[in-house]
């Protein structure tokens, strides 16, 4: 009883195999598509598609020839639904619906996010419900109350921005290349902090909403004013990032009050992130909670995420659906993730 999982959501082709009986992840594969829309400073959406296209066969196959299963041994086949982009999404969809045809599997829509923060409990130490997770992507940052499969209440989110969005479109700011988070948070590992300061977007509302874009302004100023300044560069990405874990930081600490839960989950891209890493877990000792983080294989995007939700999904079933006969579908671009529970 495997699953296929696929995701294609943005910029990278994810497969994996899991196994339902033996609740293990068999194999994963990925390919980042970053090389090809670096020159472009962004994800070009139709090439996005079309490598898509170009990659998802290859990689399954891989994923079968790696573990000696054959695509027979099928029950059934996840994609990513949506959040996402129109026509990446499509190629996933399309690729999942195909088997689910020849084959005479299910096929099953998975929402993005879901992938992002369940996959938290494939990790050796998994956390058990209710939780909160932080999902901190390119796309998103919020906070979601999680009470068990497709059980999510929004806590709070961003008003512009996505943590992620701001780490890229500040490495841009500092010449670091497409998508920037990572490197720039190796640069500001190395920055003195305290040399400049910006501000913390939101930190005093008393609410769970986020902003970012004001952040992003204030660098693009303190690089019009200081950008001649010897160390400019690793000390401003130290001060952004210094100023976004702890915007982070105060509302998940937040958060956990306001619940009176004593588990948090970080999921997506940004929770890969060391500094934050360590910022959660000093407060997290001093504040009585625990953390958890998926496997840094599986923060970014990836198939494995989409597999296991599936898998998830699949045992949570009292009465297992058939495949829909006529294969019709849809893919959803924007999708919130607190609806899951409230439609058919
Ligand atoms: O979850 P993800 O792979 O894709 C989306 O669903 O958006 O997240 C990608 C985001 C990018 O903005 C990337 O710059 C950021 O996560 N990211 C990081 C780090 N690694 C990835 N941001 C800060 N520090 C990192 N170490
Ligand atoms: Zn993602």
């Amino acid at each position: 009883m495997l699953i296929l999982g696929i995701e294609t959501s943005c910029d990278e082709t994810g497969v994996a195999l899991f196994d339902l009986e033996s609740r293990r992840l068999l194999a994963h594969a990925v390919h980042s598509q970053v090389a090809m829309h670096e020159a472009y400073g962004g994800v070009v959406p139709e090439l996005a598609s079309r490598d898509h296209i170009r990659r998802l066969v290859p990689l399954s196959r891989g994923l079968f020839r790696q573990t000696g299963r054959d695509v027979r041994d099928l029950a059934a086949v996840a994609y990513t639904e949506g959040p996402g982009l129109v026509g990446a999404l499509l190629v996933g969809a399309s690729f999942a619906h195909a088997l689910s045809f020849a084959l005479g599997i299910r096929a099953l829509g998975i929402h993005h996010l879901e992938g992002h923060l369940l996959v938290a409990l494939l990790a050796e130490r998994a956390p058990e419900f209710p939780f909160v997770a932080l999902l901190v992507s390119g796309g998103h940052t919020q906070l979601m109350r999680v009470d068990g499969v497709g059980k999510y209440t929004l806590l709070g989110e961003t008003q512009d921005d996505a943590a992620g969005e701001a780490f890229d479109k500040t490495a841009k700011l500092l010449g670091l290349g497409y998508p920037g988070g990572p490197a720039l948070s190796r640069l500001a590992e190395t920055g003195r902090p305290g040399r400049y300061r910006l501000p913390r977007p939101m930190i005093s509302s008393g609410d769970l909403e986020f902003s970012f874009s004001g952040l992003k302004t204030a660098v693009l100023q303190l690089v019009r004013t200081s950008e001649r300044d010897g160390n400019f560069r690793e000390d401003a990405a130290r001060a952004f990032q210094d100023a976004i874990v702890e915007v982070l930081v105060a509302k998940c600490s937040l958060a956990m009050s306001v619940t009176g839960l004593s588990r948090l989950v970080v999921a997506g891209g940004v929770g890969a992130n060391a500094q934050l890493r360590a910022a959660l877990d000093a407060t997290a000792a001093r504040r009585g909670f625990e953390v958890f983080y998926p496997d840094p294989a599986y923060c970014t995007d990836n198939g494995a995420m989409i597999a296991f939700a599936a898998g998830l999904r699949l045992r949570a079933e009292t009465a297992p659906n058939e495949s829909k006969a006529d294969h019709a579908f849809t893919v959803r671009p924007r999708w919130a993730l607190d609806s899951l529970g409230t439609e058919s």
